[in-house]
């Protein structure tokens, strides 16, 4: 399949309600293997940059993107990602494009498309202030100066609501670096299960990340490649940072109760030594955990559990790594901001409330409960945590681990890693021991 058409479809796929990645593993399979990277950086970056795309559409079309068919929208979202953030050349840009759209759409309505975009392509031209990948002014939108929220929802490309309820608590510079570094397609990280450098195999290249010692970015070759050689897994720094804010040494038995598809659980076993159960509600996610395991040889067992339901108790260590917004990771989900909204976010706090008081029963006087998050938001982070330790008097809020790096340590004494500070993914982590 044409890697244009690939990224029509799991356009169309995730407007339909399918989740950004599963519709690319779906789709990319019958794409010609070399052209499975543009295939999904467009397809991506179209998702990412939907509200910065549709600017410019809108800047040169007779309707805005909202009144549009949506197979056309999607057609022009494709040749405006090219034009203005990969600089494909004109005619390849514009020429592939309606090529592509014309035998799904018709001589007529890819006629149309191509109007949009020759129009697209001449006033970018005349346009200095944007660039690629640089939050700047100028073009069709507002002036960062004058309508900073304006700006942050169209160059920026996320939702008003969250770019709101960042600013009333960040300052402008450090949620316009937020919004950058959400935007920029991520990165793979390689996390070493052991203090060795790194050996891998032809075809693989591999950088140290500054700051995070076990940590390589993928620059070359498939992660697969680069596992099978390795003691290691898929994780970034923020994640990592999790396993090893959970402390110098661990209580047995160790539970990791929302456990899929389960590096963090395979990191603990690793880094402390010790066998793990993984629990997770999801048998489909859990399974995932199975073959790593193996292959690293790591004293892991899995079962499906409802965390809000624990079939435990006397545990000494607990991990609740519960489900949340994900703002904090929201680079590696490309559709998931256009998903998300205020009233998910205070259903998800009511999870996770649920979650941790089971987790509270289920661990020993003595005992360990970590909490963890990769969400941004106060609620489901300190607020969460400061109303359990006003429920359970019998917890208090353990003070960070040697080593823990300060720059990512709160007041409180929790884990929280910024993503404009760190290069990094966004997380938060309490340690809460239970002491009576
Ligand atoms: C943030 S993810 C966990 C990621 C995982 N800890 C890792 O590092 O790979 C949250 C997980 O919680 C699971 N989950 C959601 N509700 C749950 C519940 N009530 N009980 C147990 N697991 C739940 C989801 O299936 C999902 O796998």
């Amino acid at each position: 399949m044409n890697p244009r058409a690939a990224a029509h479809r799991i356009l169309g796929e995730v407007r339909r309600g399918a989740l950004s990645d599963r519709a690319a593993s779906r789709i990319l399979p019958a794409v010609d293997p070399a052209d499975r990277g543009l295939a999904l950086d467009i397809a991506f970056g179209c998702l990412r940059l939907r509200a910065r795309l549709d600017t410019w559409i809108r800047a040169c079309a007779d309707r805005p993107p909202s009144r549009m068919d949506r197979a056309v929208r999607d057609w022009l979202r494709i040749g405006a990602y090219q034009l203005t953030e990969l600089r494909t050349p004109d005619h390849a840009a514009v020429g592939e494009t309606v090529g592509a759209a014309r035998s799904a759409l018709g001589r007529g309505r890819a006629g149309y498309v191509n109007a949009v975009l020759r129009a697209l392509a001449r006033i970018r031209d005349t346009d200095s202030g944007a660039g690629p990948n640089a939050l700047a002014g100028g073009g069709p939108f507002p002036d960062p100066d004058v309508d900073p929220v304006g700006h942050l929802c169209s160059w920026g490309s996320h939702p008003e609501w969250l770019v709101r309820r960042w600013l009333a608590r960040w300052a402008l510079a450090d949620v316009r670096r937020l919004v950058e570094h959400q935007n920029r397609p991520p990165v793979v990280v390689v996390r070493m299960l052991t203090d060795e450098d790194p050996a891998p195999p032809d075809g693989v290249e591999l950088e140290p990340v500054p700051g995070w010692p076990r940590s390589f970015r993928l620059e070359k070759g498939l992660p697969a490649t680069a596992l099978s050689h390795l003691r290691a897994v898929i994780q970034d720094p923020a994640a990592s940072a999790v396993v090893d804010y959970a402390g110098g040494r661990l209580e047995e038995p160790v539970l990791d109760v929302c456990a899929a598809p389960g590096t963090k659980t395979l990191g603990l076993a690793a880094e402390y030594g010790l066998p793990v159960v993984a629990l997770d509600i999801s048998h489909r996610r859990l399974a995932r955990l199975g073959a790593p395991a193996r292959r690293l040889e790591l004293p892991v067992s899995a079962a499906v559990a409802d965390a809000r339901r624990l079939p435990v108790a006397a545990a000494g260590t607990v991990l609740a790594d519960v489900p949340c917004t994900g703002t904090g990771v929201l680079r590696r989900r490309a559709d998931a901001r256009w998903r998300l909204e205020q009233r998910g976010l205070d259903d998800l706090v009511v999870l996770q409330r649920e979650i941790v008081d089971a987790c509270a029963a289920a661990v020993r006087r003595g005992g360990l409960l970590v909490y963890s998050t990769c969400s941004l938001e106060r609620e489901e982070n300190e607020e969460q945590v400061d109303a359990f330790l006003d429920r359970r008097s019998d917890y208090r809020r353990e003070p960070p681990p040697a080593g823990a790096r300060s720059d990512c340590v709160t007041s409180r004494g929790d884990l929280f890693m910024r993503p404009w500070l760190t290069g990094t993914d966004g997380a938060y982590a309490a340690r809460l021991r239970r002491i009576a």
